[in-house]
């Protein structure tokens, strides 16, 4: 049944100059569920207004002494009238639940942008450090997560043909994944009252192929490297390298393998590294303190902007057993091998 009115849905909703295209993965189910939300409050509606009108009318005061009948109980018409809305409201709650994850889990293999709200424009950084203001390239059939910070007060980013729309705050980070289905440009917009200048806020999403989205990038020259790099060189300038080193030490946790990772909190709790734990951990360093460690890491709140942060952020969750902490750590293998032969030269002779 929904399979066949999925058929339809795409033609009818052609003609109906009520919603934007559907471009993304998500827009048929969403529209599916609001269009079904709709008909059937009306059609329940419709039926409520219907009897409650009949009723009155049918079983009115004829002249002024009359007086109403005995009241008199139907079991089995209540619970009827009780199951059936408790049935199709559940129903709508598992199938609303259902779209909502699909909205709400991003898919691991999505490809990370960055966007940043600011009153009143929405600057976008792609994975290889390129920024653009007020578009969004993409290319389609790529699932996109995208994770957003504001610099000033509550934005909110929406894309009506991809039928997402995620607040859009400062201090925290917020995400929001799509898939583009469509080549062609859409509408971008700021959905959250954000200032005077706040119906301007906005600009272009440009799905390209994937391969006049790889042209795009190689004709387009990030003026700066990609978020990785830029934190590395982060890393060292503010100096995060001194305490947190290749291991764990007196003064710092190591950072590496740190993201996705389980850590024990001086509250007695613990918490996972993600994205917000390691921003909060920069700006705010006490808020959740590592168990077994003194406060000593000083905050960067006002030092580094939200890009800044992200940077750092980026590179922190590049640092596993394959990269390494600090640039200078390098060949340590290699000496200690040549000092050891050395030393054993130097016991012969
Ligand atoms: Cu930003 Cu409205």
């Amino acid at each position: 049944m929904i399979e066949l009115i999925k058929g339809y849905l795409p033609n009818i909703l052609d003609n109906l100059p009520l919603l934007p295209e559907q471009a993304s993965t998500i827009a048929a189910e969403v529209d599916l569920l609001t269009l079904a939300w709709t008909a059937i409050s009306f059609v329940s509606g419709t039926i409520v207004v219907a009897v409650a009108l009949y009723f009155g009318i049918r079983y009115r005061r004829r002249y002024a002494t009359q007086v109403g009948g005995h009241e008199t109980h139907a079991p089995a018409v209540e619970i009827v009238s009780m199951l059936i809305p408790f049935v199709a409201c559940m129903a709508m709650f598992v199938w609303g639940t259902k779209v909502f994850v699909d909205m709400r889990r991003i898919p691991p293999d999505a490809v990370e942008y960055f966007a940043f709200g600011k009153q009143w424009m929405w600057k976008i950084q792609h994975p290889n450090g390129l920024r653009e203001i007020n578009d969004f390239t993409i290319p389609v059939d790529t699932p996109i997560k995208l994770t957003m910070t504001s610099e000033d007060v509550i934005h909110s980013f929406f894309i009506p043909a991809f039928r997402v729309k995620q607040d859009v705050l400062p201090g925290r980070y917020t995400t929001m994944w799509f898939e583009a289905t469509e080549l062609g440009e859409f509408h971008l917009f700021c959905a959250e009252y954000c200032g005077s200048e706040h119906s301007y806020m906005g600009g272009t999403v440009t799905v390209l192929s994937q391969e006049d989205y790889q042209d795009f990038l190689n004709q387009e020259s990030p003026e700066r490297g990609s978020p990785v790099s830029g934190g590395r060189e982060l890393f060292t300038s503010l100096a995060c390298v001194t305490c947190h080193q290749e291991a764990d030490n007196a003064r710092g946790p190591s950072l590496r393998g740190v993201y996705g990772r389980e850590v024990q909190l001086a509250s007695g709790t613990s918490v996972v590294v993600d994205d917000a734990y390691l921003r909060e951990s920069i700006v705010n360093p006490r808020a959740k303190m590592r168990s077994g460690y003194m406060p000593l890491m000083p905050t960067f709140e006002g030092q580094v902007t939200e890009e800044q942060l992200h940077d750092l952020v980026s590179y922190i969750k590049t640092l596993d057993n394959t990269n390494d902490v600090a640039a200078n750590d390098d060949d340590s293998s290699d000496d200690s091998h040549d000092s050891e032969t050395a030393t054993s030269v130097s016991a012969g002779g």
